[in-house]
């Protein structure tokens, strides 16, 4: 006990040493010109994190890069098991024969969008929400259909009849969920999961249960995976995750789908094969199995839950006491915060404005996550995935910059 404490100690000091992403071709760092108009904005937007790779990771790609020869390479049975057993954890069995390898958890959803549906189909979304979910249905020539979430006491709920009624309106084929919800960090109860696929199963909708932020719930929430719910669930589901949020892998490029259908795995496979998406990046299978093997991964995972609940703290009490009219969402998963600015801008272009010059800070706008509901005109997402350090230093520019608001 007192060695896992000390370890879990050392894992968070470890954590909260800054790193230096220069010259690495960071995209938060690397983008900023060209989304903010200026190059020095803290970054805090894109959804990686400012934090170094846990070391088991680092000294399994260390010790692949040894052997000089990185030629095409193939997932093994260790792979598969490892992800059976690292959902098994999370509440779901599957077996090895039903997980599909993709680059990334968007490769896979753009790829379920072309196997499950035909040019044309209506595929629902709920804004706010992850903005490429809007562009994978548009880009495939599919209708977006969006069903907004409700504010409610500062948290979203789903609007179930709205819901159902534009299902059977719209013929919809496809549920394109997120689930813990993005940007606003919602784990969905199992009552609302419910509830949600029964209507899908009455009105045969499949299911895309991105859950990609699962592995980083809130230890005080219970994250559920859709397809645990019951075989009726499961059948209908395709569940996508990866070790690239949680493990903080998203340069690596892995991802999978869990299809427990046979009739729908069969369909996603052949579009697998149409777009050729076949071996892995071989780098990426030895982060994986590591991430989810090795006998120091939980307590890695809860030294990073607690750098993020910190920040989250932190955040939280700075806007309580210089920025009392920001309504924070506290996140019940993942490190991502969205932030209603509503009360302090007369207008959407005076916020960004002020976020960029006078606060220095490069997030999220809130209304591409929004589509047409305009729901996040007002909000922001912060990414606080960084070391404490970086996060007084983002409170600190924006309370320099208080005076500046017009
Ligand atoms: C809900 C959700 N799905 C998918 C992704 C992208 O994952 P990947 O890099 O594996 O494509 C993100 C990244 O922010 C995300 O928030």
């Amino acid at each position: 006990m007192e060695k896992k404490k000390q370890q879990l100690t050392s894992y968070i000091e470890y954590l909260q040493t800054p790193v230096s992403r220069e010259g690495t071709g960071a995209e938060k760092y690397e983008l900023r010109k060209r989304l903010f108009g200026r190059e020095d904005v803290l970054p805090m937007w894109v959804a990686d994190m400012d934090l170094p790779v846990a070391p088991f990771i680092q000294e399994a790609i260390q010790r692949r890069a040894q052997n000089p020869i990185y030629g095409y390479t193939l997932a093994t049975n260790k792979t598969y098991q490892a992800v059976v057993n690292w959902h098994a954890d999370k509440g779901l069995i599957c077996q090895p024969n039903q997980i599909e390898f993709t680059h990334n958890v968007a490769n896979a959803f753009h790829m379920a969008v072309l196997a499950f549906t035909a040019p044309g189909d209506a595929i629902l979304i709920q804004p706010p929400v992850y903005p490429p979910f809007f562009k994978a249905p548009l880009i495939n020539n599919r209708q977006c259909i969006e069903s907004p979430l409700k504010l409610i006491d500062n948290r979203y709920e789903i609007d179930f009849d709205d819901f159902e009624k534009k299902i059977s309106d719209n013929n919809v084929k496809l549920f394109l969920f997120c689930n813990p919800q993005n940007p606003s960090g919602r784990v969905w109860l199992k009552k609302e999961l419910q509830q949600l696929a029964e209507i899908c199963i009455k009105y045969n909708v499949i299911i895309i249960s991105d859950e990609i932020h699962s592995s980083l719930t809130n230890p005080c929430h219970t994250f559920v995976p859709l397809a645990s719910l019951s075989q009726a669930v499961s059948n209908i589901t395709v569940t996508l995750d990866s070790p690239g949020k949680v493990f903080n892998l998203g340069g690596l490029q892995i991802g999978y789908a869990i299809i427990q259908n046979e009739e729908l795995i069969k369909r996603y496979r052949q579009i697998k094969k149409s777009v050729s998406v076949e071996e892995l990046n071989l780098f990426a299978i030895n982060a994986l199995e590591a991430a989810y093997m090795d006998p120091k991964r939980f307590l890695w995972v809860s030294a990073i839950q607690t750098v993020i609940q910190q920040n989250i703290d932190y955040l939280t009490e700075f806007i309580s006491d210089h920025f009392p009219e920001i309504i924070i969402m506290k996140p019940e998963a993942s490190y991502l915060v969205w932030l209603n600015l509503n009360h302090l801008f007369s207008t959407h272009k005076k916020m960004n404005e002020w976020l960029v010059n006078e606060a220095q800070l490069g997030l999220n706008d809130g209304l591409s996550f929004s589509g047409e509901s305009k729901l996040g005109e007002y909000c922001v997402r912060m990414n606080i995935a960084v070391p404490k350090r970086t996060m007084i230093q983002a409170c600190k520019q924006m309370e320099r910059a208080r005076k500046k608001i017009t």
